[in-house]
């Protein structure tokens, strides 16, 4: 089956009033998409509701994260599942590497990103899911072992066979995130692959088939064609070219 390709902008904690305006612009007047791409973009949550009152209806809003309480309550800081739901967003990321590793406190852990994946499909969300290992276990030749038996395991423990038709996986290995140093197609479609084979172990092959594996990690127009033509690379979590009109670019790569 084809599955489309799914094209993520992570705007990260970047923007002001002005900036995030004009990217908008920028964005509705990127002229028409490839029908084979949808579009996701995940502002800061304090820009949530200009972006999706202005942006185009073929770009969908996501959040960066979703906290684990289910119902809304005393959790200082926390955007709830239900509450995004009722906003009108369709899709939170989880699970982001500048998360796992926290900012100067504890990251988050494999087993606390699939309980937020969870709750976040529970109250109909699509999720992306992030994975990636760092440049030590890369070197270490453990990115499979990480990948697989940590990252992807713990979904295991949460998700239901049927919570996969809402889910994304992205595949960010760290070591490429924001550094200009971008896995070549051959490494990328090791570990897609690799992720792919083992949902169909671990789930279903039908799971497997459905699943979009997309990669992030220093894409950029000039790079994501080649990317985009691996069989089990499904599209793209951009960071920093996604603040800029390169990220039309990058989604009209994949036609
Ligand atoms: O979530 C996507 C992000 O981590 C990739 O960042 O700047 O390497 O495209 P960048």
């Amino acid at each position: 089956m084809a599955r489309k390709f799914l094209i993520g902008g992570n705007w990260k904690c970047n923007g002001t009033r002005e900036n995030v305006a004009a990217l908008v612009e920028v964005l509705n007047e990127g002229g028409e998409f490839p029908d084979n791409a949808e579009v996701v973009v995940a502002p800061p949550s304090i820009f949530l509701q200009t972006v999706k009152d202005t942006i185009r209806p073929d770009i969908k809003v996501s959040t960066q994260n979703v906290g684990k309480n289910v119902r809304p309550g005393a959790y200082t800081g926390e955007l709830c599942a239900s509450m995004i739901k009722d906003f009108g967003v369709e899709w939170v990321i989880t699970g982001h590497s500048e998360r796992r590793v926290g900012f100067g406190c504890a990251g988050e852990s494999s087993d606390l990103i699939a309980e937020k994946s969870k709750v976040a499909l529970d109250c109909g969300l699509n999720v992306i899911m992030c994975i990636g290992e760092s440049l030590a276990v890369r070197e270490a030749n453990q990115t499979l072992e990480l990948v697989l038996e940590d990252h992807m395991a713990a979904f295991l423990k949460t998700l239901e066979e049927a919570d996969w038709s809402r889910v994304v996986v992205a595949y960010e290995p760290v070591w490429a995130i924001g550094t200009g140093v971008t896995a070549s197609p051959a490494q990328a479609q090791e570990v897609h692959s690799a992720i792919r084979a083992w949902v169909g172990e671990k789930v279903s092959p039908a799971v497997a088939e459905s699943l979009r594996i997309i990669y992030g990690g220093s894409v950029k127009s000039s790079n994501a064609a080649e990317l985009a033509t691996c069989p089990d690379i499904d599209g793209f979590l951009v960071g920093g070219a996604s603040l800029k009109p390169d990220f039309v670019d990058i989604i009209k790569a994949v036609e």
